[in-house]
């Protein structure tokens, strides 16, 4: 059985000092509570992935970085390795965000290497695909998706511990979400897309729904038969919204 995955995508926020608080209130709320088939990822900028170790170790929460560089060492400036997070005991790394792409340039062919770098040392990784709103009002959504996950997975051997999540631009960062029917249509799509390239590990592999996600509609959103969970941004960087958000997940009625 998937799990659900419930992920704060934190971006380029938080001094260490709001860092350490959030991940102490979470250990102590995630101490009390049995997240059974839920996963809970925290993905904070790479200075607090060491700090947020022993939180995670304490609470059973894992903990993803929210890039990573393809190439293997050497005179990249600025640059993190696949290598370097595994050396920090990272589980998670996020690839192929859409704020990469659109300020980073970033490509599904660079973003394939990137996911051939996570994979070499054991890092889960999640695969950022989704479509602008222009392509969406030009009736290109279910094509640009398609393309993404093809350039992206190229060559790639599909496991359970691959993660794909949809984002729709127009719904990051927004306050625009995606209906649960728009983003069901998608996910259904995605879901088509596993089961041809492997049978076998599509069952497995968590898809998950990012993109305005909030207290107020990630029940909806859960409850689609293809949302195993959600990639959230401005909502998880509050501790009592994330912890609702938690709750909503940890529903029986939506695992
Ligand atoms: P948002 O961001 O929840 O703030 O829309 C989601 C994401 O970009 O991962």
């Amino acid at each position: 059985m998937r799990k659900t995955v419930i992920t704060a995508n934190w971006k380029m926020n938080k001094s260490l000092v709001e860092a350490s608080d959030f991940f102490r209130l979470l250990a102590d709320f995630l101490a009390a509570q049995d997240t059974g088939n839920v996963e809970i990822i925290v993905c904070p900028p790479y200075p607090y992935l060491f700090l947020a170790r022993e939180s995670a170790v304490r609470a059973g929460f894992k903990i993803g970085a929210q890039n990573v560089s393809d190439r293997e060492n050497g005179a990249f400036t600025g640059e993190i390795s696949a290598a370097m997070l595994d050396s920090l005991h990272c589980d998670y790394c996020i690839i192929g965000h859409s704020e990469r792409r659109t300020f980073y340039h970033e490509t599904n062919i660079l973003i394939n290497r990137k996911l051939k770098a996570l994979l070499q040392y054991g890092i889960k990784p999640i695969v950022c695909v989704g479509e602008t709103l222009e392509q969406r009002e030009e009736g290109h959504a279910r094509d640009i998706v398609l393309k993404q996950l093809q350039v992206c997975f190229n060559e790639i051997i599909m496991t359970p511990d691959i993660v794909i999540a949809y984002e729709p631009v127009w719904a990051i960062g927004t306050g625009r979400t995606a209906t649960p029917q728009q983003a069901q249509e998608i996910h259904a799509l995605i879901r088509e897309w596993l089961q041809d390239y492997n049978p076998d590990t599509a069952p497995e592999i968590s898809v998950l729904y990012g993109g305005s996600i909030s207290p107020e509609n990630i029940g909806d959103l859960l409850q689609q038969p293809d949302i195993d969970g959600g990639l959230i941004g401005g909502a998880s960087l509050d501790i009592l919204k994330f912890k609702r958000m938690i709750i909503t997940a940890l529903d029986p009625g939506l695992n």
